[in-house]
């Protein structure tokens, strides 16, 4: 099955929309494994995906702790993505992309800075033979995000755009099965869902604690929200995803 299904099947299933960004918590640098499953178990209803990237990768290896976390992941029957924003030459990018789909990751995050001709087309040659996902970055959550993704460029063709419209463009050109759109960027949001529509479904990061609004996210277009901190670092996780949950489904 595709990942775009897969994703659409656990939203369904899950009836949520929302990806644990499953990062470290400060104060469990000890136990981070154990610490990390727990919030998981807890949270689990209440999530159609987790989201890992190196702050659990690093301490953790691909070869140890993150399996734990891919299988019990899997166990409760939720997909997971390595947020690894792969940005090198095509056949580093190969070889980045085989790791985390050997170690069980289902998608991959990747920069469209690159281009795709020795750059990500090896990495989604290497995701359709596997059925695995690719999610591009179209314009990221944080506050300096205008100075790369919201540059006004020329495109292949002479014509100027803003580089985000033009890396939503890949996108659907290229086939990506998400673009991530920061949450803390509604308009762009909108903008981006204007060229994408129901084809590849948005991504947006930013929800809580960097500033986002999770139904001003959903209404402007996106499909998923990634929620990390004010869900792992809440004093109750549970009832932190689950009032986002609530909040995903009212209008
Ligand atoms: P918080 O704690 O801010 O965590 O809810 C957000 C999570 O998402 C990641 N992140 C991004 N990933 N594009 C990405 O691919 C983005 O624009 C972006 N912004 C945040 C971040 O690493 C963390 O895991």
């Amino acid at each position: 099955m595709r990942f775009k299904q897969l994703m659409e099947e656990s939203k369904e299933r899950k009836q949520s929309n929302i990806v644990l960004a499953l990062d470290a918590v400060p104060s469990t640098t000890n136990n981070l494994l154990s610490a990390s499953l727990k919030i998981l178990r807890k949270v689990h209803p209440y999530i159609c995906a987790v989201k890992l990237n190196r702050q659990l990768l690093l301490p953790l290896g691909l070869q140890r702790g993150i399996r734990g976390i891919i299988e019990e992941s899997h166990r409760l029957d939720l997909p997971v993505i390595m947020d690894c924003k792969i940005n090198d030459i095509g056949y580093t990018n190969r070889v980045i992309a085989e790791n985390y789909f050997d170690a069980g990751f289902d998608a991959v995050t990747a920069n469209p800075f690159v281009g795709w001709e020795d750059g990500l087309k090896p990495v989604f040659e290497e995701a359709k033979r596997r059925n695995r996902g690719v999610i591009l970055l179209v314009y990221m959550s944080h506050k300096a995000s205008r100075e790369g993704y919201g540059q006004i460029v020329y495109d292949e063709h002479g014509k100027k755009k803003p580089q985000y419209v033009i890396f939503a463009e890949k996108a659907l050109s290229w086939g990506a099965d998400g673009a991530v759109v920061g949450g803390t960027y509604p308009e762009k949001i909108r903008e981006v869902y204007e060229i994408l529509r129901d084809e590849v479904p948005i991504y947006s990061p930013g929800i809580g604690t960097q500033g986002g609004d999770i139904k001003t996210a959903i209404s402007a277009g996106a499909e998923y929200v990634i929620i990390g901190r004010a869900i792992t670092l809440s004093e109750n996780p549970e009832a932190a995803a689950k009032k986002f949950r609530d909040a995903s489904q009212t209008p």
